[in-house]
């Protein structure tokens, strides 16, 4: 077997702009489970380039949809480009039409004019799918989701735009809380008087507020947490002026400044009140994913992929990670014990030091609550990209680590087993990219062993990208 040194994980920033809009059948080795019946969906920036210009970030590449349907003990593929407003400007003009997280569009189509105000806020849905309402919808960080269809990934349109809840920027990780039959996100509405808005979809597409909470410096948060009856919005000190989003002509996160010395503000949201019930101040941190969040006794444990500072994603810069560079700044699951019946501080936690991202739980059984298991994407040879799979065990035991040199496993999507006894009974789906055959497959593990169960070998090689989620047989 080539060792570690063979590879660089710079070729799954490449981009993929074919297609395979009709599913095909993929050759499986090994064996899937027979009860694995329903469809894993998945979104990532896949097309870098746009005339003569190459997006700067990995976050900015134009989406890719793709779809892995288990029927009958066989695996299926397809995946279609989102055709957003901003990838049909991009093929009508040959240029970026759109703003994206780090490249400006070309000014001279529309002049200079900020990218995130409307009519140019991009509706680039690269970051994460969920059953919004449910219908099959893809997200970025703006407030405009974009509905596809699950069974053809054709794009339908934009989510909710009549939406009376306005704001520009939002995040790509709604949560969803099955006793109450909706999702949960937050809006920021940028401008003179800045606001976070805490907003509820129904199942039903019903909208509501649950809270406002303003602010003058608002920040950028990828996502926040859930317990079963509080929103905790982690307020990281990499902030911005809204006023230099429209004024200072750079791209959108260059406007944001980390400013440690402002902390980490939790703001703690009572769900069925909209009551504030604490809004407290810790010691710096940054996070793009929150894991989980549970009530304990008279406090809120809120758990997230911490980072000591944002510096993680000037390491993301598109140029740097197709050379292979190497990623210096790791995140590790780090507990925050926020006290909610008393003013006593905020403590923290590393609760282990292998590094992690990209984390998944068991969400059916333990969103919102006290959880055992949690599963990522790992780091085994020191400065590679994320190359393994891990996972942790809350209450005991060693990470346990699923890694083989040259292959570069993606965000483990967790599907419980229709039986299920423990929290971890059921299995990983991991698209893995084969860095030495040019390749990815699915991967299937069993997700209390780590063993290897199946792979089904997709069409091409797919670039890293980001979430996905499983949806069983609808009703
Ligand atoms: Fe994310």
């Amino acid at each position: 077997m080539p060792n570690k040194s063979s590879f660089s994980y710079g070729a799954g920033f490449r981009s993929l702009t074919r297609e395979t809009p009709d599913p095909v059948a993929l050759p499986v080795k090994g064996k899937l489970p027979s009860w694995l019946e329903g469809t894993l969906l998945r979104t990532g920036p896949s097309k870098f380039e746009v005339g003569s210009r190459t997006y700067n970030h990995w976050f900015d590449g134009l989406a890719m949809l793709h779809r892995f349907a288990f029927v009958g003990g066989g695996v299926s593929y397809a995946n279609r480009l989102l055709k957003s407003k901003a990838f049909c400007a991009a093929e009508a003009t040959g240029k970026i039409a759109f703003g994206e997280f780090a490249t400006d569009p070309c000014w001279s189509l529309f002049g200079r004019v900020a990218a995130i105000f409307s009519p140019k806020l991009t509706d680039n849905c690269c970051v994460n799918v969920a059953d919004y309402a449910r219908a099959a919808t893809a997200f970025t960080e703006t407030s405009i989701p974009v509905r596809f269809s699950p069974d053809t990934l054709e794009t339908l349109g934009v989510f909710g735009y009549e939406s009376p809840l306005t704001g520009q920027i939002s995040t790509a990780h709604p949560h969803y809380d099955a006793k109450r039959a909706c999702h949960y996100n937050y809006i920021a509405d940028l401008g003179f008087r800045s606001a976070y808005r805490i907003i509820s979809i129904g199942d039903d597409g019903a909208q509501r507020q649950v809270a406002e909470i303003p602010v003058e410096r608002p920040a950028y948060m990828h996502s926040f947490g859930m317990s079963e009856e509080h929103l905790i919005l982690s307020e990281f000190p990499l902030v911005v002026n809204p006023i230099d989003l429209r004024l200072a002509g750079k791209p959108f996160i260059r406007n944001y400044r980390w400013e440690p010395e402002r902390g980490l503000h939790f703001h703690i949201v009572e769900k069925d009140t909209g009551r504030i019930v604490r809004s407290v101040t810790a010691d710096t941190a940054f996070a793009f994913h929150h894991v989980n969040a549970f009530a304990d006794g008279g406090a809120l444990m809120v758990d997230f992929i911490g980072y000591p500072d944002a510096s993680v994603i000037d390491q993301l810069y598109l140029a740097r990670l197709r050379a292979g560079a190497p990623v210096s700044v790791t995140g590790k699951l780090t507990r925050f014990l926020i006290p909610l019946e008393s003013d006593a501080p905020v403590t923290r936690k590393v609760l282990v030091e292998a590094p992690i991202e990209l984390p998944r739980i068991n969400y059916e059984t333990s969103a919102g609550k006290r959880y055992r298991y949690l599963w990522g994407t790992g780091i085994k040879a020191e400065g590679d990209f994320l190359d393994c799979i891990v996972k942790i065990d809350l209450d005991a035991g060693p990470v346990m680590t699923w890694h083989v040199a040259g292959l570069y496993p993606g965000e483990p999507v967790f599907v419980p087993s229709p039986k299920a006894q423990a929290e971890d009974d059921g299995v990983l789906l991991s698209v893995v990219l084969d860095i030495g055959n040019d390749a990815s497959f699915l991967l299937v593990l069993d997700a209390a062993t780590l063993e290897e169960l199946a792979r089904a070998e997709a069409p091409h090689a797919i670039p890293f990208h980001f979430h996905g989620n499983y949806y069983g047989a609808r009703p």
